[in-house]
């Protein structure tokens, strides 16, 4: 596909901030026809050094809240400035994802991008963890990185060129999440796909010199792809 909106941004700033596949590409097909009205309250789970957050706030005109545990909450914060973003607009949270202390039903929508694999392979961790922020009707848009069909019992070597089991475990097909996630009684499911994005991104990412995309770029260069896709799931609060 074309990626009208993720083009704009400066490729060499897209490099410094991702911390996987281009998140801004898996971003914008996720976000294709989605029905989170401009100037919603859209928190960005999972948001990593903030590039997402400023893609949801510049592009959809949503105030976001980009939360993230591994990343620095000021550095963030500094970021947003520096690409012209007010604090009314977007705000850096540091916050566990399975311990959010936000208002209940504060937030109008949620965008996850290549994060909630860490943390929402529980199936309880919908409706006990994040819906309850969430106001009825909210809408869920939640971008994984996946497996075409899942084959932890005889992994690919050259998915193993740059992965253990261990690490793997995180990637899962879509049958996978299906079943994780219509366990939810507090949402329903939209729509879960397997997205258009793949080869692309990762190639993307492998491009980045830090020591995680040089990891992994022996088992994308070895063709890795064939085995891995990014899936989407859209949900709504009951
Ligand atoms: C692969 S990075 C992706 C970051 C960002 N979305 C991007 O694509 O550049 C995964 C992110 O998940 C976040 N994460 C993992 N476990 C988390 C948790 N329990 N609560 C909040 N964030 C978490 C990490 O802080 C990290 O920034």
């Amino acid at each position: 596909m074309k990626y009208i909106k993720t083009e704009k941004y400066d490729v060499n700033l897209i490099k410094q901030k991702i911390m996987g596949p281009n998140p801004l590409k898996l971003e914008e097909e996720l976000m294709i026809d989605n029905k989170i009205k401009t100037g919603s309250i859209v928190m960005d789970l999972g948001s990593g050094q903030g590039i997402t957050s400023v893609f949801l706030a510049k592009e959809y005109g949503f105030k976001v809240y980009a939360t993230d545990l591994w990343s620095e909450q000021e550095e963030n914060q500094k970021f947003f400035a520096e690409m012209g973003l007010t604090e009314e607009e977007i705000i850096a949270v540091k916050a566990d994802a399975t311990d959010l202390k936000y208002e209940k039903e504060f937030f109008d929508a949620v965008v996850s991008t290549d994060s909630y694999n860490y943390f929402g392979r529980d199936a309880g961790y919908l409706d006990e963890k994040l819906l309850p922020f969430v106001k009825p009707g909210g809408y869920i848009y939640i971008v994984v990185p996946g497996m075409k069909k899942d084959c932890h019992n005889n992994i690919p070597k050259e998915l193993l060129l740059s992965w253990t089991p261990e690490q793997l475990d995180y990637i899962h097909d879509k049958e996978y999440w299906e079943n994780i996630i219509s366990k939810s009684k507090s949402s329903d499911i939209i729509s879960i796909y397997e997205m258009e994005s793949n080869e692309e991104c990762w190639n993307d990412w492998i491009q980045c010199d830090n020591e995680y995309a040089i990891n992994d770029k022996k088992a994308i260069e070895a063709g890795a792809c064939k085995y891995l896709n990014f899936i989407a799931v859209v949900l709504k609060k009951k």
